[in-house]
């Protein structure tokens, strides 16, 4: 074949006008064939667009033997020329020239024939979903989402840091932590009370995979102002949710001179933010997810960026959900003032009682983590959580302790070890500030209407799965 620069597909349909009448070289995965004996018709996808190229074959020019290997999930080259398209459905068409086959696949054994399939049969075949319609407009819509998360802080001038992902310290102190060890386990040093002699292990003290940037990721901001952090975080809970991964990704910003007001502004913005950079740049995707899955995505998406978020205190929100039980309204778990509320109880503030998001906040300090800031009522703590339809909570942060006394009585109070160097940043020249955690995945969840976490990252970890 001559060499002519490869278009993608994407290109193709943002300007078809400058293609139109000229060669054009496209690369792909057929995802379907169809036709007769003069002319047959192949939908062409390379993955830059949900949208299909459909491309020409003119059977007085190609023999039946040559079109034999384009069946679904085949990968061809074709060099033809891009003509306006008489049929419905697409706007222009490549009249094939030149074909090359890439490679075959066979209809017998290949997994994704085109008829549409479950999520669940795809989840079992998770190392080829990518090629689906449906897994890559979420995988362009995560795309997405991780470009704006980038640029809306980068734009605020936040600076992006590294924390660690192998860690020695605990910050949410759940007891959720996988360990990191190069120890025999069928031959474990033993210390003297037989426990594991962790001075022999790899790093000399044990460690772990971090279940969150936080702590590391203040004394960025005791040093550089604004800083986020964006990476994997892992969790060791038995969590078998639609809302669960083990690993998943994080979005952290930790601010230096904000207070929970700040926070919570902070938050309402970067979350619509992300919202409306996924309705003007992923347009295609969300509509075929609409369509296919969801029919009142749009209108939901667009209600979290037209809507100002409720914001409302732990016990105001307890007393709700009491009203609502009084009057009928059946929860599985109990409610009262010091539970940690569930998912039940979240969605229903969210979607029942005020139908908009809630930023729910001041918990009572035990169901909290050590370091969030003590009120003057020396019960509740300044935490934040914002509660979203369909997901519940999708970010969870506080203003943080920033009281050097304060912050030991309650690390002492927890026995928390090994912290001096946390303590440092309240020790030297301490400032009050505040972040919050927003979960990548949960995000994707919600701006692609899909209804498990599992199918918004390409390669989902839980309990007794760790494929490929
Ligand atoms: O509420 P979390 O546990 O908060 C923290 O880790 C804080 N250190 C954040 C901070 O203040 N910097 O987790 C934050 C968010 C949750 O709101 C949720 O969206 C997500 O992380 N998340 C999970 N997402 C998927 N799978 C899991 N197992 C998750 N656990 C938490
Ligand atoms: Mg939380």
């Amino acid at each position: 074949m001559e060499k002519i620069k490869r278009t993608t597909i994407k290109d193709i349909f943002a300007a078809p006008q400058e293609y139109e009448g000229k060669q054009v070289d496209v690369k792909g995965w057929v995802r379907t064939r169809r036709g007769n004996k003069n002319v047959q018709f192949v939908a062409l996808n390379d993955g830059s667009t949900i949208r299909n190229l459909q491309i020409v074959f003119d059977m007085s020019r190609f023999s039946d033997e040559e079109l034999k290997p384009i069946t679904t999930g085949s990968s061809i080259h074709v060099q033809g020329l891009l003509v306006a398209s008489a049929g419905k459905g697409q706007s222009v068409e490549v009249q094939a020239g030149e074909l090359e086959v890439y490679g075959t696949a066979d209809p017998a054994t290949y997994p994704l024939q085109k008829k549409g399939h479950t999520l669940e049969f795809l989840r079992e075949k998770a190392h080829l979903r990518p090629r689906t319609n449906t897994f890559g407009a979420v995988l362009r819509i995560r795309h997405a989402l991780a470009y704006a998360i980038h640029k809306f802080f980068n734009d605020k001038g936040f600076y992006y840091f590294h924390t660690p992902l192998i860690t020695s310290s605990d910050c949410e102190g759940a007891g959720a932590q996988f360990q990191v060890t190069t120890l025999p386990l069928n031959d474990l040093p033993l210390t003297e009370d037989g426990k594991p002699d962790y001075s022999e292990d790899f790093f000399g003290k044990m460690a772990s995979l971090t279940v969150s940037g936080q702590l590391e990721g203040e004394l960025g901001a005791t040093a550089l102002g604004s800083i986020y952090t964006f990476g994997p975080t892992f969790r060791a809970e038995n969590s078998n949710t639609p809302r669960h991964l083990s690993e998943f990704w994080m979005i952290e910003p930790e601010m230096a001179f904000y207070e929970i007001e700040d926070n919570m502004d902070l938050a309402e913005e970067f979350i619509k933010y992300c919202v409306k950079y996924a309705l003007e740049h992923c347009a295609d995707d969300i509509d075929f997810l609409q369509e296919h899955f969801d029919p009142e995505l749009k209108e939901r998406l667009n209600f979290v960026v037209e809507n100002d978020f409720v914001r409302l205190p732990y016990t105001e929100g307890v007393k709700i959900l009491e009203e609502a039980q009084k009057e009928g309204r059946k929860f599985e778990f109990p409610v009262f003032w010091g539970a940690d509320l569930a998912s039940e109880h979240e969605r229903f503030l969210v979607e029942e009682h005020f139908k908009r998001p809630v930023i729910l906040t001041d918990y009572p300090k035990e169901i909290k983590a050590f370091y969030m800031k003590l009120n003057d009522d020396g019960k509740t703590v300044r935490a934040m959580d914002v509660l979203f339809p369909k997901i519940g909570e999708i970010i969870g942060g506080s203003q943080r302790e920033e009281n050097f006394d304060k912050l030991q009585a309650r690390v002492d109070e927890l026995g928390l070890t090994g912290m001096d160097w946390y303590m440092d940043t309240r020790r030297y020249g301490t400032v009050p500030h505040s972040g919050f955690g927003l979960g990548f995945e949960r995000l994707v969840l919600f701006v692609t209407g899909m209804q498990n976490i599992r199918d918004v990252i390409p390669f989902p970890r839980y309990p007794k799965n760790c494929e490929y």
